[in-house]
């Protein structure tokens, strides 16, 4: 096969950075991924924080090919499909008791299930007769997808501030903040004093707005935009008791932090919360075909039973037989190969565990303000004085060119900016597949940390 060598300017395809070479991949295979001129990177952020299987598991790819030689498409609103079902059984089972009695729906990606969960928030309040309730509140730092609703819900600044006319409706979507430990609005010293304080900025959005919210959608550990924050302990148990208390349907936006990525089947389960509606992607497939779901408790469920009996939404896409069957095997695989105890930071001998101890040492490096996170979600932020921790200028994007070293070094990253306020702040997120072995993570470590090195004299040499 001729692969054609990357070139920007005759390149028939939109990237996202059209000035960018982008290295042509060409084939996976565990941790690893090769591009066209046989070079070898370490999928160290398990591209987008999507991979946690490992790439080209032979179990995953005969799935696919054998439900292809069976039967590739039907329409959701004609037939029903054996491999849909049994993965919703079997993902059901895998989100746990409280959601016994409840349903999945499938989708093609993250922006599709924020957009179902929304819509299936609002449909349950008019079934059970509250049509005032249409108000969604999400939080200023978030990322839930691409699409106008997801994006009018996300409050990343620089994914949706020229989109901002098209989706601004300040009567359908209100923002509160949230625990950022390392930059803490409430000056908590590192305790978790915070965790209340922000949880009842829920409390009174919601007894603002009068009556008009229908749910509240959070990321348990902020992924994208702020890098693996971890809220302090009592946070998601208040914001559980401020929706019970208000009737507000409490969505999980888990696309980023579900199946198996922080050390647990489901991120909320570290704090023993259960949402009401369960928002599922990336890791549901590894990454193996494009598919999310969206998980609807019993009491949910019962409501568009009990009442219209119909979900007004749907996608020509549902539960598309390809893409379910790859799910499904890989959560068959999850247990056997151990995915979810290898991402369990709090076990001594689990690769998360090492990733943690290994991402620390990154500490000693002058720009390295904080590192966190949880499991195998975990970041990595960039200040330009410890002291004060005032980042670096955006235009300087230091954690992108921390990741162009590295990837030049063959260790994939995922930098983003505007941790500290929508715009100025970088960080880095790191989130291997689960297969990593140990003795691979002290070396990408040791080359993350020559790139930030690299990244800081050149910066240093620029501003003499
Ligand atoms: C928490 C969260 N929600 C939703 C999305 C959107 O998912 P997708 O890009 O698959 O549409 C993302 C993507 O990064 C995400 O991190």
């Amino acid at each position: 096969m001729v692969v054609p060598e990357p070139n920007a300017l005759n390149s028939s395809l939109l990237y996202r950075s059209l000035g960018n070479r982008y290295p042509v991949a060409t084939r996976a295979e565990g941790v690893y991924i090769w591009d066209a001129q046989g070079k070898r990177y370490l999928d160290f952020s398990g591209s987008a924080a999507v991979n946690l299987i490992g790439h080209g598991v032979p179990e995953v790819l005969d799935a696919v090919a054998e439900q292809a030689g069976k039967l590739e498409f039907v329409h959701s609103s004609q037939f029903t499909t054996e491999v849909a079902e049994q993965f919703a059984e079997e993902l059901l089972k895998f989100a746990g008791s409280s959601f016994y009695g409840g349903r999945v729906f499938f989708t093609c990606g993250g922006s599709e299930s924020v957009e179902t969960a929304l819509k299936l928030a609002r449909q349950y309040q008019v079934e059970i007769g509250r049509p005032e309730r249409f108000r969604t509140i999400s939080r200023t730092q978030s990322y839930h997808g691409a699409t106008l609703g997801a994006l009018a819900a996300s409050g990343n600044q620089r994914r949706r501030q020229i989109y901002l006319p098209m989706v601004k409706d300040p009567e359908a979507f209100g923002h509160i903040s949230l625990p950022y430990c390392y930059r803490c609005a409430y000056g908590c010293d590192g305790s978790g004093c915070c965790a209340v304080q922000y949880a009842n900025e829920l409390e009174r959005a919601i007894e603002e707005s009068r009556g008009t919210v229908a749910a509240f959608i959070a990321e348990p550990v902020s992924g994208a935009t702020l890098g693996a924050a971890v809220p302090p302990q009592g946070y998601w148990q208040r914001v559980r008791q401020i929706c019970l208390e208000n009737e507000v349907l409490l969505i999980a936006d888990e696309v980023m932090t579900g199946c198996g990525r922080t050390g647990r089947n489901f991120a909320m389960e570290h704090w023993g919360i259960s949402p009401d509606i369960l928002v599922l992607a990336k890791g549901l497939s590894s990454g193996y075909m494009p598919l999310g779901a969206v998980i609807a408790s019993k009491q949910v469920v019962n409501a568009l039973e009990e009442g219209s009996g119909h979900f007004a939404h749907g996608f020509t896409y549902n539960a598309h037989p390809l893409a379910v069957a790859a799910g499904r095997a890989v959560l068959q695989q999850t247990h056997p190969m151990q995915l979810v105890s290898a991402a369990n930071s709090d076990l001594p001998h689990s690769v998360a565990n090492t990733l943690a101890l290994e991402l620390a040492r990154l500490r000693a490096c002058n720009s390295v303000g904080d590192v966190r996170g949880i499991g195998l979600l975990r970041g990595v932020e960039f200040v330009s004085d410890k002291q004060t921790k005032a980042p670096f200028a955006a235009e300087m994007n230091f954690s992108g060119k921390v990741a162009e070293a590295s990837a030049g070094r063959g260790v994939l990253v995922y930098p983003m900016q505007g941790c500290v306020d929508g715009t100025a702040g970088d960080h880095l997120l790191i989130a291997p597949p689960a297969v990593i072995k140990k003795d691979q993570i002290a070396p990408a470590c040791a080359a993350l940390k020559e790139s930030i090195v690299e990244v800081e004299s050149e910066i240093k040499g620029n501003s003499r």
